[in-house]
């Protein structure tokens, strides 16, 4: 006799656990239809972590700029607080003072001038605080067009092709034309005399990188602003918005006299990545306007189905409070000094991986005497017979180290580089071990070419 099937009341049994847990074990996770039945909340649990363990490991992830540690401290908060949804105002009204308290620090930080109650707002990462940051500016520009008597119909944004590709997300969704300016051959970023010719009355603004995702370099934002100003002086008004959504929360600290936010005349709005170098985990993003009036009525929305009348100005309604609580805990825990002490740490660092990389004659490190944000680019040497994609397989291979190679944006497709990010947890033993990696992966992949290895690599030293 063969024993009949579970029915569905008897696999949600404790008892008979091993029988779902063996469902799930011996067969592919459900990837399809939701299962019939459920399973324990360990079974369940252990399911995804095992699928998880098969993902990268987020600190030895230098490709990303988003935070991968936070204090026990900041993941209790976290955790306390996951399930109170951040928009409901009226129910949860200290969370709501608390992101206000957080967006006056930022404007603050930033330069902003004094008097403004609540110049900006948190976002769920900085492709929303964009969003919001452009949206304001062409709404801003319709009412100055309006004003004139002229056509509003076709709006365009000047931005270099160094940007990353929220702005043309931003283009394409909200309907204005993308001026996207190549950069100009050999350089890597992007200054007054690239945008000139391509500002006119139509355009809402310019976009300035203070960080840019492809080098952690800074648009010539000063000679823009300076061009802008004298445009402004012709009767062209012409706004600049500054993407920090790396740069933000460390040029602050690193390089307190660049000046590269509202102290510039034609900046109305910043935007910044608090789950990058604001330490927090994603998302959380803070767009940041010069004055309160800079967000158009318009943009706006009232409700009050929570409870009581209440202003909104967002994509996103529902949300966590956690990360916006997270972010106040990193403000009142590191303070302006324990942020400095923390960029400090991280550039050093990365002058150490710099230096190391440096010294290897396979390598071209890319050295910038201007600010930049905490991350190496190197770049393969042509003569030697791998490439940089060999290299960075060679390294995950050998340790897991996760290091993107990519193309420069146009016009300079050609430059194949390699991005570190040297972020908190990046410590000097983690270094100095990537670079102990490079010197044995470069060895291996020469030998490799004159076919003088067969198998792959025998491991030795310490922290196999
Ligand atoms: C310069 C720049 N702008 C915008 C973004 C988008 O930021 P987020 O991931 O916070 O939406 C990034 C992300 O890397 C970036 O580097």
């Amino acid at each position: 006799m063969t024993p009949s099937e579970p029915t569905p009341q008897q696999m949600m049994n404790p008892e008979k656990e091993e029988m779902l847990v063996e469902s799930y074990f011996t067969k592919p996770a459900p990837d399809d239809a939701m299962p019939e039945v459920g399973v324990t909340p360990r079974a369940a649990y252990n399911v995804i972590a095992s699928e998880m363990e098969l993902d990268g490991d987020p600190n030895k992830n230098l490709a990303t700029f988003v935070t991968t540690w936070m204090e026990p401290e900041a993941r209790l908060l976290i955790a306390d607080t996951l399930h109170k949804n951040y928009i409901d105002h009226a129910e949860y009204p200290r969370t709501a003072e608390i992101s206000k308290r957080c967006v006056r620090m930022i404007h603050k930080l930033f330069n902003g001038p004094e008097g403004q109650d609540s110049p900006g707002t948190a976002c769920a990462g900085s492709s929303e605080a964009v969003m919001l940051g452009a949206l304001s500016m062409k709404w801003n520009w319709k009412k100055r067009q309006e004003k004139a008597g002229k056509d509003y119909s076709r709006p365009n944004l000047v931005y270099g092709s160094d940007v990353h590709v929220v702005w043309d997300k931003f283009c394409r969704y909200f309907d204005v034309e993308p001026r996207n300016i190549p950069i100009p051959k050999g350089k890597t970023v992007m200054g007054p005399d690239d945008f000139r010719e391509h500002i006119d009355e139509n355009t809402i603004g310019v976009i300035g990188v203070v960080g840019t995702t492809f080098t952690g370099q800074c648009d010539d934002v000063v000679g823009i602003d300076q061009m802008l100003t004298e445009m402004k002086g012709k009767g062209l008004e012409v706004p600049m918005h500054i993407d920090a959504a790396s740069g933000g929360f460390v040029f602050p600290f690193s390089d307190p006299d660049f000046t590269w936010d509202f102290r510039l005349d034609s900046v109305v709005s910043i935007n910044t990545s608090g789950h990058k170098f604001g330490l927090v985990y994603p998302g959380i993003g803070w767009l940041v306007t010069r004055t309160d009036a800079q967000v158009a009525e318009d943009l706006i929305f009232y409700e009050d189905y929570l409870g009581e009348k209440d202003a909104t100005f967002t994509l996103n309604f529902s949300g966590s409070s956690s990360f916006v609580l997270a972010q106040y805990y990193q403000f009142i825990r590191l303070g302006h000094s324990g942020y400095s002490s923390v960029v400090r740490a991280m550039q050093d660092n990365r002058e150490a991986l710099a230096n190391r990389l440096r010294d290897m004659d396979a390598l071209t490190v890319y050295d910038d005497d201007n600010p930049t944000l905490p991350l190496v680019i190197a770049r393969t040497n042509d003569n030697e017979p791998f490439d940089s994609n060999d290299l960075v397989g060679e390294l995950a291979r050998r340790r897991g180290w996760l290091v993107p190679a990519y193309q420069m944006p146009p016009d300079n497709e050609n430059d194949r580089i390699m991005r570190m990010l040297v972020k908190f947890n990046q410590t000097r033993e983690l270094v100095d071990a990537l670079c102990d990696d490079f010197e044995e992966s470069i060895t291996y992949l020469r030998k490799r070419s004159e076919g003088k290895v067969s198998g792959p690599p025998v491991h030795t030293g310490h922290g196999y």
